[in-house]
């Protein structure tokens, strides 16, 4: 494998047992991910996206195959490789800023000297520095999500992974954290991969679109999204944004 690769996936495969035998969740997926790439997979729901993305953070291994984070195997979750799980939840009784200084006590660095800075760095990113003191309860469901990805920030990850962060949002809240999210990217200059089932979503914000079929999960497609940076919302109603919209939701067989 080359080594212009961050993160590369090479023919992973993964089951689960199940009373009814094994559930087959993901079958010979090898790609690789370019260092400062905005990667987004598609696929059905159940398809396997989310075993996919903890498989590339190290939080599980996979039967077969393997991932290699700049050509090192990985075989346990790492400071670098930032996670955003699907439907994840901030701590209801702790502010934004103890939500956001979490993984850091959690690794025992809350005292490390720049914890602090870590922490405001991280918030600064979000957009979300006045609110270190409000709690969960008093944020929009879009703040939320960014404090979560706050969190995840706070370790300052070269790559970040996020599954289906804003599924719960409503599709115009989604629109403009996607928007956010793409300055954020450009920000941090991080390898973002992405794990939606929204097709325009994923095609908005990639630099290439991976298909996976139902499952057992299986590459099908990569399809790159030439439509050139900066994005805005103007694109969603494009036609050459729709002609690629339109191969991505060929390239998945429903
Ligand atoms: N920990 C697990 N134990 C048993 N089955 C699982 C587990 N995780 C996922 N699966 C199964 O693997 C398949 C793929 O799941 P998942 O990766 O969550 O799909 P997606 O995120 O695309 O909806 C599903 O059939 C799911 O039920
Ligand atoms: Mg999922």
């Amino acid at each position: 494998m080359t080594n212009d690769k961050i993160l590369t996936a090479s023919h992973l495969y993964k089951s689960f047992p199940s009373r009814r035998g094994d559930v087959f969740a993901l079958e010979d997926v090898s790609f690789g991910v370019r260092p400062g790439e905005f990667l987004c997979i598609v696929g059905p729901s159940g398809c396997g996206k989310t075993t996919l993305l903890r498989l590339l953070s190290g939080l599980l291994p996979p039967d077969r195959g393997e991932v290699r984070f700049n050509g090192e195997k990985l075989t346990a979750p790492r400071a670098e490789i930032g996670l955003v799980f699907q439907n994840a939840n901030l701590m209801p009784w702790r502010s934004v800023w103890e939500n956001v200084r979490l993984p850091l006590e959690i690794s025992g660095r809350a005292d490390a000297p720049d914890a602090a800075g870590a922490v405001r760095r991280a918030l600064k990113l979000v957009g979300l520095t006045e609110f270190s003191h409000s709690h969960p309860h008093e944020l929009s469901g879009g703040m939320q999500q960014r404090v979560v990805i706050a969190r995840t920030l706070v370790h300052q990850p070269q790559v970040l992974l996020l599954d289906e962060p804003f599924g719960a949002l409503d599709a115009l809240t989604r629109e403009n954290l996607n928007l956010e999210l793409t300055n954020l990217w450009r920000e941090l200059g991080a390898t973002v991969v992405m794990v939606t089932h929204n097709i325009r979503e994923a095609v908005f914000l990639a630099d290439r679109v991976l298909v996976l079929s139902p499952r057992p999960g299986r590459l099908t497609a990569a399809i790159p999204v030439d439509i050139s940076r900066p994005r805005n919302i103007s694109l969603l109603y494009d036609g050459a944004f729709n002609d690629v919209a339109f191969r991505v939701r060929q390239a998945i067989r429903e």
